[in-house]
């Protein structure tokens, strides 16, 4: 759905010609600054920027907006000033985060009227300034409207979709040399767009054998190997995990299997991710409103096909598969019932005492057979525990690992990568609330403390003996219930696409 891509130039922001201009406004200790990248407009305002936005009650408040008409001084009849804060809140990593949120939620403040273009003049003082710039507004510019049947001012549509007629984009930079910045970020948000379309599709529309073709049509146009195993293939190669949480839904499971190879590459990274498509709780059906979002279950295995998609534009030096196991978990007659006893790929038994926690029993069929790929490393993602929400919030992803020092480097990466994220252990004394009395290990322990380092726990289990492994679960992050803010709309975010991009160009460069 992307539409127009996005133009990086040197041009000066006065005779810019678009509908709107964006600049930026910082938090001075007397008031409203204008940023580097507004002194054009305040000269062509005769140098009354600052009292204007004064005067218009503006702060410099992150995401702040104030709109100024231009009155031919401009050659955009609009000037829309945004917020960026302290000048000096945090190091580089704030700043790169403050002009994402800025571009994104100007963008997306102006996308759905009348506005065709835009150009924002934001402070990019450097390739990385320029990339989040970029960035931010190609993510602040999405908008899922596939069901509406009317356009945002409310007219109904000749053909009973709404026009996705979102604006072009140019952004202003200080620095020449930003090719590969705006490829990162064309990349990255086509990456990102493409998860929060897949999370944001009805599921009755998105159910395993979709989501696979969804994948193969990526893998084609990406250049990206894929296999597909269907309900027969997954019955008959022993995935009981997949098997088991997807025999109640008419829908039947998948796995598919990505990959992206560098001639050069060394070493090979896999990344699975968790694709419930929808999840009831099975028969340990879930209450109705707990049932809202689960949709999104599917993030973590959206989040590894958009990374591959980007990963396969970038082209790092190095392999990468990924594993999508793909399941629909609903409860009926052919559902798996608590207590029943399932085979994970490669033998281990599980005893199913809480059919809802099923996104564990997929993905550990496909942990193990990520052995066949002798992995240098191992990460998953998964919207898996609610006790993720519990401990960390919505938007901060909970890290573990094989090691602490690894569930630390993955969430520098991804905090380096823009997204937050923060170690979490995986104490050995909560494994005994796993004990089955019948198979080798339950899915849930007796306790609910610590569900979500539980729930790690029961991952680790089925991670190949000595691979380095990191879990990252991203419950809350996958999917946002509030107001959008900065370049977050609601519903689908792309959780976890910029960590795993960010994860594959490490290990490619030794990093990791
Ligand atoms: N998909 C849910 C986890 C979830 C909850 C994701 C809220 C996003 C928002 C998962 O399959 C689940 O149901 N987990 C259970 C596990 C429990 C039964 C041990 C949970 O967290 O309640
Ligand atoms: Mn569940
Ligand atoms: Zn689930």
């Amino acid at each position: 759905m992307t539409t127009n891509p996005l133009r990086i130039t040197q041009e000066d922001a006065r005779s810019a010609a678009a509908d709107a201009l964006i600049i930026g406004v910082t938090q001075g200790t007397d008031g409203p600054v204008p940023a580097p990248g507004a002194e054009d407009i305040d000269a062509a305002l005769g140098n009354t920027l600052a009292a204007t936005l004064s005067a218009l009650g503006a702060t410099g408040n992150q995401d702040e907006l104030t709109k100024i008409p231009s009155a031919g001084r401009t050659a955009a009849p609009l000037i829309v000033a945004v917020g960026l804060g302290k000048e000096d809140q945090g190091g580089e990593r704030a700043r790169l985060e403050s002009l994402r949120r800025a571009a994104g939620s100007a963008v997306r403040a102006l996308n759905g009227g009348k506005t065709q273009s835009i150009a924002l003049s934001l402070p990019a003082g450097d390739a990385a300034q320029t990339e989040a710039v970029a960035l931010g507004a190609l993510l602040g510019r999405y908008s899922f409207t596939r069901y509406r049947t009317t356009e945002s001012n409310g007219t109904r549509t000749s053909n009973g979709t709404a026009s996705t007629n979102s604006p072009s984009l140019t952004v202003l930079s200080a620095v020449a040399g930003t090719d590969n910045a705006a490829r990162r970020a064309q990349a990255l948000a086509d990456a990102m767009i493409l998860v929060r379309d897949l999370v944001n599709t009805s599921p009755s529309q998105l159910y395993p054998e979709t989501f696979a073709a969804e994948a193969a049509r990526v893998a084609d146009s990406a250049g990206l190997t894929i296999e597909i195993l269907d309900d027969q293939a997954l019955a008959d190669g022993g995935y009981g995990g997949i098997t088991g949480v997807g025999q109640g839904s008419v829908h039947p499971p998948r796995l598919v299997r990505l990959a992206y190879q560098h001639p050069g590459a060394s070493k090979t990274v896999v990344f699975a991710g968790k694709g419930i498509t929808f999840d009831s709780g099975g028969l340990s059906l879930k209450p109705p409103k707990a049932m809202e979002a689960m949709k999104s279950d599917m993030g973590g295995a959206a989040a590894v096909l958009g990374a591959l998609q980007a990963i396969a534009t970038l082209k790092p030096e190095v392999n990468v598969v990924g594993y999508l196991p793909m399941a629909e978990n609903m409860p009926g007659g052919r559902a798996q019932r608590p207590s029943d006893v399932i085979t994970i790929f490669g033998g281990k038994t599980v005893e199913v005492l809480n059919t809802d926690a099923e996104g564990r029993l997929v993905l550990a069929d496909a942990l193990a057979r990520s052995a066949q790929d002798t992995p240098d490393l191992i990460i998953d993602v998964a919207t898996l525990t609610g006790a993720q929400l519990i401990a960390l919030g919505p938007r901060i992803a909970g890290v573990m690992a094989s090691d602490d020092e690894l569930a630390s480097a993955v969430s520098e990466v991804a905090r380096q990568a823009g997204e937050q994220a923060w170690p979490m252990p995986l104490p050995e004394e909560l494994r005994k609330g796993l004990d089955s009395t019948v198979a080798d290990i339950a899915n849930v322990a007796g306790e609910r403390f610590g569900g979500m380092l539980v729930a790690g726990l029961f991952l680790k289990e089925f991670v190949p003996d000595g691979a380095r492994w990191a879990h990252v679960d991203i419950a809350g992050p996958a999917f946002h219930e509030g107001e959008a803010y900065g370049y977050t709309p609601k519903g689908g975010t792309g959780a976890a696409v910029r960590m795993l991009v960010q994860v594959a160009t490490d290990v490619a460069d030794g990093r990791l």
